[in-house]
């Protein structure tokens, strides 16, 4: 069987979670393959909402086995936090989530120096999760780092090694902290996390492959974030792409089948970092409102803006996408008309190609004006009931991305989900 990957393509948050567990009955496995607990991944059902930072979100449909990828990084502490709030609302993971040796840990002091990083470069800063996510990829390239195997065999000694090097590190930057008390927080995550079994999760997943499993690869953040394609510098440090499951979960490149790529109606961020089309008006606010834009991590206030074609088409691209799911449709509900990104003007040259830096050159974006469907779309049931000017808005995105939109989302709950079986021209 294959593997089918689910990946966000624009700046995260585009409610990978809920299409997951949406997703999760058709298929036997559910793996994360990258990312970390810079991740929320929300899920709304039977009038329960849960928040999931490293834990499939295939975890809620029946036994089916969820998987701690290899490219993942995890952080003990937060672990532990996360399993014992699915614990008290009666939820077990210990016999169907799985954990890779080769994951890498969060230390305590990946968080320090995350923001230590972070308040060294002042206005430049790039807004991250501070969760340790940018100092355990670094410690992961450049050999220095610590994996869930690890925790196994003489790992006193080589946490200890660790935490001396990230001090040395620590004291050259003007920051204070006080090590202890996360210390024991997270030493207290490490024997919860080891109650949980570590696999080889290469060689599991492609043994249930052959014997004819299927797999649903979940990605986290999105492909404007991603460390090589995304709007670097303003970027996570991983592979968010179609790509990084093949390296975050360790199966071939021949072996993955479909690509579900999601995205919102609209465009959201969080964190600093260019967005052509970022409204910083009444438009903006609304949608920020309407689409309850605050970070299931940080809290933070999402910035809104019209959906960027332009960046969409590049993320198709790079990920082969071949089924488009499209989020958040009900929050447009009220907007008279509605726009679209179509091309960049850069400097007064148009162009529809996604530029090397978003942050060169002034970026104007030319948009299509549609109108709105004004219509409540969240009692909708089946896609005969879309009104006319909502049909009008997909067949346009279709038509510019070459990609058929398969699922359309009309509310945050897992029954607000619409399979489309039209087909496209
Ligand atoms: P993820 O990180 O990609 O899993 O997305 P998040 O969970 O961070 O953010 C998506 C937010 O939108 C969550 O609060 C979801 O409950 C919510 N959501 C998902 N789909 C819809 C939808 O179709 N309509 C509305 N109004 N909210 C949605
Ligand atoms: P999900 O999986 C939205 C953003 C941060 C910051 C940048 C780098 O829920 O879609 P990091 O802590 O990763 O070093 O931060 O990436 N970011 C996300 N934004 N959704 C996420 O995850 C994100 N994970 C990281 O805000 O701008
Ligand atoms: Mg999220």
């Amino acid at each position: 069987m294959k593997v089918d990957v689910l990946l966000g393509l624009q700046w995260g948050d585009e409610g990978k979670g809920k299409v997951v567990d949406v997703l999760t009955p058709g298929y036997d496995v559910v793996s994360r393959f990258q990312g970390g607990p810079n991740a929320g991944h929300t899920l709304e059902f039977e009038g329960q909402k849960y928040v999931l930072r490293s834990i499939p979100s295939g975890i809620f449909q029946g036994g089916k086995i969820n998987i701690i990828g290899n490219g993942v990084v995890l952080d003990p502490a937060l672990f532990k936090k996360e399993v014992e709030e699915l614990e008290k609302s009666g939820h077990d993971l210990t016999s169907r989530l799985f954990i890779s040796k080769k994951a890498h840990l969060i230390l305590p002091t990946h968080r320090l120096l995350d923001a230590a990083y972070e308040s060294a470069k002042g206005d430049a800063k790039i807004g991250t999760t501070g969760k340790g996510i940018g100092p355990t990829y670094t410690d992961k390239i450049s050999r220095n780092g610590l994996r869930v195997g690890d925790l196994l065999s003489n790992f006193e000694e080589k946490y200890q090694k660790a935490i001396a090097r990230h001090k040395e590190i620590l004291s050259h930057y003007d920051f204070s902290y006080d090590l202890s008390s996360i210390e024991k927080e997270w030493m207290e995550g490490v024997e919860k996390l080891k109650q949980y079994t570590f696999i080889d999760s290469e060689h599991v997943l492609n043994a249930l492959l052959a014997d004819g499993k299927s797999v649903l690869a979940e990605g986290a953040q999105g492909t404007m974030l991603d460390v090589d394609f995304g709007s670097y510098p303003f970027v996570t440090s991983s592979n968010t792409i179609c790509a990084g499951a093949c390296t975050g979960l360790g199966i071939a490149p021949r072996q993955i089948g479909e690509v579900y790529g999601i995205f919102k109606a609209y465009c959201t961020r969080v964190g600093a970092g260019p967005f052509p089309t970022e409204l910083f008006d009444e438009t903006g606010k609304l949608m920020c409102q309407l689409g309850h834009e605050y970070g299931s991590v940080t809290g933070r206030e999402r910035r809104c803006g019209w959906i960027d074609l332009v960046a969409l088409k590049y993320a198709v691209m790079i990920n082969g996408v071949t089924k488009l799911i499209m989020m958040k449709s009900d929050v447009l509900d009220d907007f008279d008309t509605i726009k679209a990104c179509v091309a960049y003007n850069i400097n007064g040259e148009e162009t529809d190609e996604f530029p090397f830096d978003l942050t060169e050159g002034n970026i104007e974006p030319v948009y299509v004006e549609m109108s709105g469907w004004k219509t409540k779309m969240t009692q909708m049931k089946n896609e005969n009931e879309f009104p006319e000017e909502f049909n009008a808005y997909l067949d346009f995105l279709e038509d510019y991305l070459e990609i058929p939109i398969k699922i359309v989302s009309v509310g945050p709950d897992r029954e607000q989900t619409i399979v489309r079986y039209r087909d496209f021209e």
